[in-house]
Formats: structure tokens, sequence, C-alpha cells
């Protein structure tokens, strides 16, 4: 059995699965991580905290938590031969190229020998690659500015390691700023699951067929990548550029009405929101903090995004169409304050969605009733026919 099957308006709608994991009410606009609402997780937890929930299904104790961040530390560096695997890259790469590429390289060197029906080895994988999606983010980042890569440091806890992978040089120690180290860990929570979208699909997917993890994982990210899931992000702040100023937002809100027009308001609607993104009120108050810590209360593209929001929710075919602002809407800002580029807002949001997909890779794997996916088709095409020779074609 690969899941429910129910019939609605006469099309077939299929549930894929049964989870545990996480939660949405897309008319309340409710998002639970194994039942803890995403504002309490924000507000009192660290991005790791939620990993080893999501994993785990409850929140660790203070010992567990302590155990799990040092074990996570054990597993940062990556095999030095993987190095060379950045080299055959051209600079201007994509980095989401360079992440299918890495990621999915992972499995020639830590797949090997693993029975992932050994609950021992689940975990060992989930901490390696938990551990190793910052270190290759930060080395895809800094391939691409010809920068040296930075070997990760065990006196910084997660996010703020990850900080310094990225923007640290060997000239000059880094010093994570805390505020700014925590809006981001934030953003990876909100970041880290959200039940069964396109990428999470993607890798239980590939997971069922029994490939290893990291190959799966890579299946997520390139499906990731795409402007109308993650890569809505990168996107969104293009829009925003484009768009340049208060002025034009209502050409624009026009363009995106216009069914004509291929144009879609980028960080806008969703498949199951029908109400606000918990995500998205969240992203736009961590977007705000760090805009004051940095003294850009006044960014441009920020009070773009305030505008375009206010006039948006306004518009008769946005409420009709129950269209509201998703977590991308908010998170290029951000990201762009804190220094990402543009081409890496995607690989932040894989690097955080990895604990989610490795929670759910593991879901699928132990369920007794999943067996490999087989999504079924409506045929549609032609009935049968025979061959014609190719002269009374
Ligand atoms: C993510 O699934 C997940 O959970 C994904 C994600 C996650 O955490 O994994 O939440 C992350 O992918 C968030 C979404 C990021 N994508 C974008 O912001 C791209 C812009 N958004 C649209 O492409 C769109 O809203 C989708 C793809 C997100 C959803 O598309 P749907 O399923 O078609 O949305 P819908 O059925 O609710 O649309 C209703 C109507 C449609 O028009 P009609 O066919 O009824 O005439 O609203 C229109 C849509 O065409 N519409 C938009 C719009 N989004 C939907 N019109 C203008 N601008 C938009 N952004």
């Amino acid at each position: 059995k690969t899941g429910l099957f129910t019939y609605d308006t006469g099309y077939l709608s299929t549930a894929s699965c049964k989870s545990k994991i996480t939660f949405i009410d897309g008319d309340k606009g409710e998002l639970l991580y194994r039942g803890y609402p995403i504002e309490q997780l924000a507000d009192h937890c660290n991005f790791l905290e939620v990993a080893y929930l999501l994993k785990n299904g409850e929140l660790p104790n203070q010992q567990q938590k302590g155990k799990f961040e040092m074990t996570i530390k054990q597993h940062t560096m990556v095999h030095e031969q993987l190095v060379k695997f950045f080299q055959g890259f051209r600079r201007d790469a994509h980095p989401m190229a360079v992440m299918v590429g890495v990621v999915g390289a992972l499995s020639a060197f830590y797949h090997d020998a693993m029975n992932f029906y050994d609950a021992e080895h689940r975990n060992i994988s989930f901490n390696r690659i938990v551990a190793k999606m910052p270190t290759i983010v930060a080395m895809a980042y800094k391939y691409s500015m010809g920068e040296p890569f930075m070997y990760p440091r065990n006196d910084l806890d997660y996010t703020a390691n990850f900080m310094h992978m990225m923007f640290g040089t060997p000239c000059e120690q880094y010093k994570p700023n805390p505020v700014l180290v925590r809006a981001l860990d934030i953003i990876f929570t909100l970041h880290a699951d959200h039940e069964q979208n396109a990428s999470t699909s993607t890798v239980r997917l590939a997971g069922s067929s029994g490939a290893n993890p990291f190959a799966c994982i890579s299946a997520g990210i390139a499906c990731l990548w795409g402007p109308a899931h993650g890569g809505a992000n990168e996107a969104c702040l293009n829009m925003l550029e484009q768009i340049g100023d208060v002025s034009r937002v209502d050409e624009f809100i026009k363009r995106a009405k216009d069914k004509n027009d291929s144009f879609k308001l980028m960080g806008f609607g969703h498949r199951v929101y029908k109400n606000f993104d918990p995500r998205a009120k969240l992203m736009r108050k961590v977007c705000g903090d760090v805009l004051t810590e940095l003294g850009l209360e006044n960014d441009r593209l920020f009070k773009l995004a305030l505008t375009l929001e206010k006039i948006a929710l306004e518009d008769e075919y946005f409420i009709e169409k129950k269209l509201y602002p998703n977590v991308d809407f908010y998170s290029g800002i951000v990201q762009k304050a804190l220094g990402i580029p543009t081409s890496m807002f995607t690989c932040i949001f894989a690097l955080a969605r990895t604990v989610g997909w490795m929670a759910q890779w593991e879901e699928m794997l132990i369920d007794p009733e999943y067996k490999i996916g087989r999504p079924r088709q409506l045929y549609i095409g032609a009935a049968r026919r025979n061959v014609a020779p190719i002269d009374q074609r």
C-alpha cells in the first residue's frame, strides 16, 4: 500500500504517506514540528535542538543536547579528496549545481558497509550529513569567490561555525555577532521541515528504492532548486530589485493578476497555506531585527517589501485567491543583509531542510507499510493501435 486514495471532484487525489513529523493547517496558518508550534521553537530552541526533535520525536534534555552537539562537531570536516570535486566546476557555476554534485558524491565516501535498516547506522548518517552540510555550503560559496576554504572550528556552535566558514579568512579570527548568529539560526529552524513538499517527496521516493541517504538528499537539493519551490527566495529578491521603487508596485501587482502574463509575485502564495504562512511572520520579525542591528532600518528593499505586502493583502485578487506571503518573501532580504549573496539563498534553504529530509527519509524507511513508491497516473494517451510501415506513415 502506498497511501490512502480519495476521490474528489472526479480527480484521483492521493495522500502519499502517513507521518508523525510535521503538521500544517493551511487554513489556520499553523505549523507544528512533532506537535510543537514553530513560533515557540523559534523562540525557545536553537536549530540543533530542532534537528534532534525532528529526528527523535522529542526535544533533548540538557545532557542529550550537549552530547548531540558534541557528536555533530566530530563530523563537520569533509574527506580531503572531496575538495577536488569543487575544482571540477567553473567558478561561476550556480552553487546549487555544485551542491547537487558534491552531496551526491558523499555517497562514494560514506555509504559503503552501511546497513540503513540498523538504527545506529541511520544515526551515523544523520549526524554526518547534518554536520557536513554547513561545511559543504560554505565551501561552495568560498569556491565561487576564489577564496580559500575555511576549516570548521569546534569552539563555535553550529551556526556561528557556519558563518565563520562562510565569512572568515585565514588572515584574521572571525568574531561572530551573536545577534546575527541567532537570526540565522532561527532562519534554519523556519526552513527545517514542511511535511510532504516537492523536495521532501523527492527524497522519500528516492529513498523508497533503498538508495543511500546522501544520493536521496542530492535529489532533494535538485528539486528544491526550482523557482516555484526553494528557488523562490532568490527569485523574490530579484523581483524586488526589478520593481525597484514603491511607485512601480501597482504595475507589478497588475501583471501578477494578468492570466496572459507569466509573472507571479515571488514569495507569495502556497499550495497549502490559504492564510498567512506562520514562517513569513517570523521571518519578517527576524529581518527587522537584523536590519536594526546593522543600522539598516531604512533598507530600500525591506521598505519595498512591506509596501508590496500591504498593497497585495488589500487587493481583491489576492484576497479571493487566498494568496499571502510565504517563507520566501522576507528571507532573501534578511540573508542579503547578513552578507549572503543571492545565489546562495537556496543553498541555505537546503542546509536547513536537510534535517527534515533526513527525518522524513528515516520515517519512510522504517515504516513497515511503505514499499517502493509508485505514483499512479490517469492514462489519457492514444488507444491501442498497430505500427504502419514507414512508407505508409
Ligand atoms: C515553498 O510545499 C511547500 O511546503 C513548499 C515550501 C516548503 O517549505 O517546502 O513551503 C517552500 O516552495 C514556498 C513557495 C515558494 N514559491 C513561490 O513563492 C513562487 C510564487 N508562488 C507561486 O508559484 C505559487 O503560489 C505556488 C507554486 C507556491 C503555489 O501554486 P499553486 O498551487 O498553483 O497555488 P494555488 O493553487 O493556491 O493558486 C491559486 C491561484 C492560481 O490562479 P487560478 O488558476 O486559480 O486562476 O492563484 C494564482 C494561481 O495561478 N497564484 C498566483 C500566485 N500564486 C498562485 N498569482 C500571482 N502570484 C502568485 N505568487
